[in-house]
């Protein structure tokens, strides 16, 4: 067999951008191979083929996360401490709890006016949400400043966040356990803000704050309660900015939902 040639470092970077590695965590690279304390391999007498590439193990800086019902009950328990959302933002900034943390470049808090009679809350922050330190920022954040612009509010009249408020890498899924972790977050933020209606984006997001376990295409131009433990909110799902880019035919619905928010906040 003719072995096939080493890839080159434009291939190994194109390789790394599509698997969702895009953004360096340090200036220098780590060989992770070199952390593990392994004996050398017992030298063979006549190798009959190559060895297996090692899997690195996934090695968090730092401190080792605490075990997640430990980081549910800290985050419960500092959460419910936050009398305002300026200390609400300083402690999730301090909280050591979600492994999220440590590779995102910063926290992404919320945008928009806090005395607002609408929030908005989606999944979690992407690349451009990461580097600028607020949610919605990107193409699919275009997309919602246009949907809410349609019945007239922006970010000056709505206030807009995240279920989760760091990047998960690669913008993969976040794992149950990191939206546990985060939850009495978002829970506390939306009892803090005590908006009128909350609209929660995508299956994600719907699924996590109103305990439902129908998918988005049941969920969405439907009234929930929402219940803060002070008081109940009116809770809209709607189709994920992201979703609607993806699939721009269901952007009808959406503007049904958008007209539906619209004659609440107007009252009739
Ligand atoms: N998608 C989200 O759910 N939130 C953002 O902030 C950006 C994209």
């Amino acid at each position: 067999m003719i072995p096939e040639p080493a890839p080159t470092v434009r291939e190994l970077l194109a390789f790394y951008l599509e698997a969702g590695v895009d953004c360096a965590l340090a200036e220098e690279p780590v060989d992770r191979l070199a952390e593990l304390d392994v004996p050398p391999p017992a030298p063979r007498a006549a190798p009959v083929e190559a060895p297996r590439p090692v899997a690195a193990p996934a090695v968090i800086r730092g401190e080792a996360a605490p075990a997640p019902d430990v980081a549910i009950a800290s985050a419960r328990e500092a959460a419910r401490t936050a009398p305002t959302l300026e200390a609400l933002r300083e402690l999730m900034q301090n909280f050591e709890g979600c492994a999220l943390k440590h590779t995102a470049t910063r926290l992404v808090f919320a945008d928009g006016n806090p005395q607002a009679r609408i929030m908005f809350v989606g999944e979690a922050p992407g690349r451009d949400e990461d580097i600028e330190g607020l949610p919605f920022v990107g193409r699919s954040g275009k997309l919602l400043d246009l949907m809410i612009g349609a019945i007239g509010l922006n970010r000056t009249t709505a206030y807009i966040t995240n279920v989760i408020p760091w990047r998960p890498p690669g913008n993969r899924t976040p794992t149950p356990q990191e939206t546990q972790i985060c939850l009495p977050f978002i829970q506390r933020h939306i009892e803090l803000v005590n908006p009128d209606v909350l609209v929660t984006l995508g299956n994600p997001s719907t699924q996590t704050l109103l305990s439902t376990r129908e998918g988005i295409m049941r969920t969405r131009g439907r009234w929930f309660d929402y219940d803060t433990g002070q008081r109940t909110i009116r809770a809209l799902p709607t189709f994920h900015p992201a979703y609607l880019l993806r699939s721009p035919s269901y952007k009808r619905l959406a503007w049904q939902d958008l007209r539906a928010i619209a004659k609440l906040l107007a009252g009739s």
